[in-house]
């Protein structure tokens, strides 16, 4: 009894010092410091010496069951982003039944660690609901009632979190590989107006989030990213409101990389017409085994992308599509790779997390 009790107020008051330790991070991330940077400093805290958010996404299931992998992201990074737990099908199982219980607790930790939240995502093609996907399949539901329900859903999980996330990823992944409008259940039961749409929804439920359009192959020049230029300067004459445009960052060691003045200039044409922008869901995996070449050609993959956005004027935030190898869904969605995240299974430093510390050390000198 007695030493169960020591144990339990020692470990109060690691959970106590813990979060102090913590709170002076976040602290420091928002506050210019007059150290100089320095390569033993976190993420988290190079970033808030440039005004950026550097962020994860979160296994839920991890977040609740490994304490090295939660410490972790408290630590290194200043931002979340539900890898899942915030999408449809995750939040609507059953018609009608809302279940935010998952996202209000990743919601709550990102608070306890002074930590913003993006969200992902409101309108995608994977992971709907089966009640959905099926009753448009069978006819069951209709073309006029699927955007009476999709209005619903965005209503309902904007307004759910109205004022606890600062970028929603609105729609995600609308345009194909041809550079053509996806074809969806989205388009070809409600028309292309569906976009335009979304956002408005969107904007009804929370006046102050920024809305993003968010996709992959989108970092460089080429007919997807003029697709979207194209597209987003389309909903902002229509005067659709749109904030941001998102690069997911999904790299393969094995397709080189662009150059960072490429990825830079793309996002400064964005950013030219008015909008913000974010790296949203960077990894760069490749063909397993690993060998050192591999390791640092990813390196370079991470550190385009970052030097990318350090280099933009609003590029505002930096996100890795989870952080450990030990719980990537790389492996599971391209067979043969993987090994697509900074740390290693072990949660120990591969040159790619060295490489972002670098790169985030020289642009914050002064
Ligand atoms: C992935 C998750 O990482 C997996 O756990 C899930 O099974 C499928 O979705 N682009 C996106 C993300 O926008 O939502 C995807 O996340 C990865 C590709």
């Amino acid at each position: 009894m007695k030493l169960s009790r020591v144990a339990a107020v020692g470990a109060l008051a690691a959970v106590a010092l813990y979060s102090i330790t913590l709170q002076s991070s976040a602290d420091n991330a928002s506050t210019e410091s007059h150290q100089p940077p320095s390569l033993d400093q976190s993420l988290r805290e190079l970033a808030g010496r440039n005004d950026l958010r550097i962020g994860t996404a979160v296994d839920f299931d991890a977040l609740t069951s490994d304490a090295p992998y939660r410490e972790r992201i408290a630590s290194e990074f200043n931002s979340i982003t539900a890898e899942n737990v915030m999408k449809w099908q995750l939040v609507e199982p059953t018609r009608g039944q809302l279940d935010f219980a998952a996202a209000d607790q990743l919601v709550e930790f990102a608070k306890r660690n002074g930590q913003k939240v993006r969200g992902h995502t409101l309108l995608w093609h994977n992971q709907l609901p089966v009640w959905l996907t099926d009753g448009v399949a069978a006819g069951t539901i209709t073309p006029a009632e699927l955007r009476g329900i999709l209005r619903q859903h965005v209503i309902d999980e904007v307004s759910h979190f109205r004022g606890q996330i600062y970028q929603w990823d609105v729609v995600n992944e609308v345009i194909d590989d041809n550079a053509n409008l996806r074809d969806t259940i989205w388009l070809r039961n409600l028309g292309p107006g569906y976009i335009a749409d979304v956002f408005r929804w969107a904007r009804q439920a929370d006046p102050r989030v920024k809305l993003y359009l968010n996709d992959y192959n989108v970092e460089g020049l080429n007919a997807k990213s003029d697709a979207y230029y194209n597209l987003a300067k389309d909903l902002l004459r229509q005067r659709v409101p749109l904030d941001g445009f998102g690069a997911q960052g999904h790299y393969g060691v094995q397709f080189g990389f662009h150059s960072s003045a490429e990825v830079r200039a793309n996002l400064k044409r964005f950013e030219d017409l008015g909008l913000e922008t974010s790296l949203t869901e960077v990894d760069v995996r490749m063909l397993m085994p690993t060998d050192n070449p591999k390791l640092q050609a990813q390196a370079q993959g991470y550190s385009v992308l970052l030097q990318a956005c350090l280099l933009s004027k609003r590029c505002t935030s930096f996100t890795v599509w989870g952080f450990t190898d030990k719980y990537s869904w790389v492996p599971g969605f391209f067979e043969g790779e993987g090994a697509a995240c900074l740390l290693d299974e072990n949660l120990a430093a591969k040159p790619a997390y060295e490489e972002l510390r670098a790169v985030l050390a020289l642009a914050a000198r002064r």
